[in-house]
């Protein structure tokens, strides 16, 4: 019998024109499209080991490339050689390609959010966010850090260094398996009670001040986190609760531009067979004091 789906995203203008040329060619004028994300989206956000595998391989190789660059930071360097250094370790790594165009930050630019120009110079007293990551046998990672340009955070800059990886923290340590969700910028009111964006976003705004003795809060400009896997931001059901075999990011960040800091704490964790939640990122530093040392 003649085929009468096509299973495709159906609110993409160049998948009618498939379905069309598909029916003309089976000479089948009933074929309909359907949306295909409903069957897709639970499959991939739910990893096989062998898919776990190649995501912690893309996560090694990535903290190899952050640490390279970590050591690279001095005063006087452009961004973009930091990323041309990431980029050269990726590859030795085995990795095939960075899984978004790196952003090496500094001062100002720390502080805009998907910065990847990458065309000033470091200057001491400044901070540098680095968010660079690669894919491995087609699984990305995703990771952020933010370190000092001279080597040593100032007073103000660790203070608020310590706010975001608390918030990271708390993120984290709030994880349960079939009960929180992602959340998003736009659910943080008091209603939220399940999210581990409402988490971080608390952390941050209970702690510290601006230059105006005003909460944090507002400065944290995007969500904590996506799902990971062969994208690196891969699809996900928004409302289901994270669970078994999920990989995500946690990333809390604040942009201050009045005070030209910006600090994103970022890494990619999966949840194990037993529900529990797992840092793919190990062996790069986190801690500010790991951060100055990693530097040297
Ligand atoms: N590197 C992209 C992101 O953090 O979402
Ligand atoms: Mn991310
Ligand atoms: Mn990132």
């Amino acid at each position: 019998p003649p085929a009468s789906s096509l299973f495709t995203q159906t609110d993409m203008s160049s998948a009618h024109a498939a379905v069309e040329f598909t029916g003309a060619t089976l000479g089948n004028s009933g074929l309909s499209a359907k949306e295909v994300r409903p069957l897709l989206i639970p499959q991939r956000m739910v990893k096989s080991d062998a898919e776990i595998d190649l995501l912690r391989k893309a996560a090694v190789a990535s903290a190899a490339a952050q640490k390279a660059g970590m050591k690279a930071i001095k005063p006087g360097v452009r961004e973009r050689t930091i990323a041309g250094l990431e980029l050269a370790k990726m590859l030795e790594s085995g990795c095939e390609r960075p899984s978004y165009a790196p952003i090496v930050g500094s001062g100002i630019n720390s502080t805009t959010l998907h910065y990847s120009s990458n065309e000033a110079t470091m200057e001491k007293g400044d901070v540098v966010v680095i968010d660079a990551a690669c894919e491995y046998s087609m699984y990305a990672s995703d990771i952020t850090r933010t370190m000092p340009i001279g080597g040593k955070f100032t007073p103000r800059q660790r203070e608020l260094y310590e706010i975001v990886l608390g918030a990271h923290r708390a993120a984290a340590a709030a994880f349960i398996a079939g009960k929180m969700r992602l959340g998003n910028v736009n659910q943080r009111g008091p209603e939220v009670t399940d999210t581990l964006d409402k988490i971080a976003y608390d952390y941050i705004n209970t702690h510290g001040k601006d230059l105006h003795g005003e909460p944090l809060g507002k400065y944290f400009l995007h969500g904590l986190g996506h799902h990971v896997g062969i994208n690196v931001h891969d699809p996900y059901d928004p409302a289901k609760p994270l669970d078994k075999g999920n990989v995500f990011t946690i990333e809390p960040g604040i942009y201050i531009p009045e005070e030209k800091i910006g600090i994103r704490i970022e890494d990619t964790y999966y949840v194990d067979a037993d529900g529990k939640l797992v840092n793919l990122i190990t062996n790069l530093p986190v801690e500010p004091n790991s951060v100055e040392a990693g530097m040297r």
